[in-house]
């Protein structure tokens, strides 16, 4: 079974963690914007990863486009935000929001919580967050919208390297897997 990992952030958050599954699952990554219809058409199964940027994948426009390919095959999509992992009903709302409709029901979802340090953005980015923390009526959230923090740990990708497995062992594949290794991965 082939697979391919195609992923864009923006701040190294999403590379880091596609870095750490292509490493795991011994996949190759492509450059979105340089995936043509023959490169997707030549893989089984696809793990695509994007970072969220107010509200909006940065693969949101990508995913359109290839939307039709997508459909004929595995597809498994890890998403890259502030949004910590408990906000069930927030994150559901980001996944109704940038996934094609016609993706919803075949693609395998993954949350994985991002990084922000304000000192490596952009002047835009830095603005926009201030924009956001100054609507976010919330004082709680709002102290929380302008702080530093990195959630960026190699054990958030546990689950979907086990869904990937479970994947390939379900299609009765010889794809490599390291044994089980995934199951004892560290921080
Ligand atoms: C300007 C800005 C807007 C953001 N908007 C959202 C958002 O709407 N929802 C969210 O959960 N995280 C949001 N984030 C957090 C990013 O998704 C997070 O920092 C992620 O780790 C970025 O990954 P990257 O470095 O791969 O791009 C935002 C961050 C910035 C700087």
């Amino acid at each position: 079974m082939k697979g391919v990992i195609i992923s864009q952030g923006k701040y190294g958050a999403t590379q880091q963690y596609s870095n750490w599954l292509a490493e795991e699952l011994q996949l190759p990554q492509l450059v979105p914007g340089k995936v043509d219809a023959a490169a997707l058409t030549a893989t089984d199964y696809v793990v695509i990863g994007s970072s969220v940027y107010v509200g909006k994948l940065v693969l949101s426009n990508w995913l359109k486009k290839h939307a039709d390919l997508l459909q004929a095959k595995k597809a498994f999509l890890f998403i890259v935000c502030a949004t910590p992992p408990y906000e069930a009903e927030k994150l559901e709302v980001i996944r109704q929001q940038n996934v094609p409709p016609e993706l919803l029901n075949q693609c395998a979802v993954h949350f994985l919580h991002g990084r922000i340090i304000k000192k490596q953005l952009s002047w835009k980015d830095n603005f926009m967050l201030r924009i956001g923390a100054m609507l976010q009526k919330d004082p709680v959230a709002k102290k929380k919208m302008l702080q530093d923090f990195d959630g960026v740990r190699k054990e958030n990708i546990i689950p979907l390297v086990k869904d990937i497995m479970l994947y390939n062992q379900e299609e009765n594949t010889s794809v490599y897997t390291k044994g089980d290794r995934a199951f004892e991965l560290v921080s």
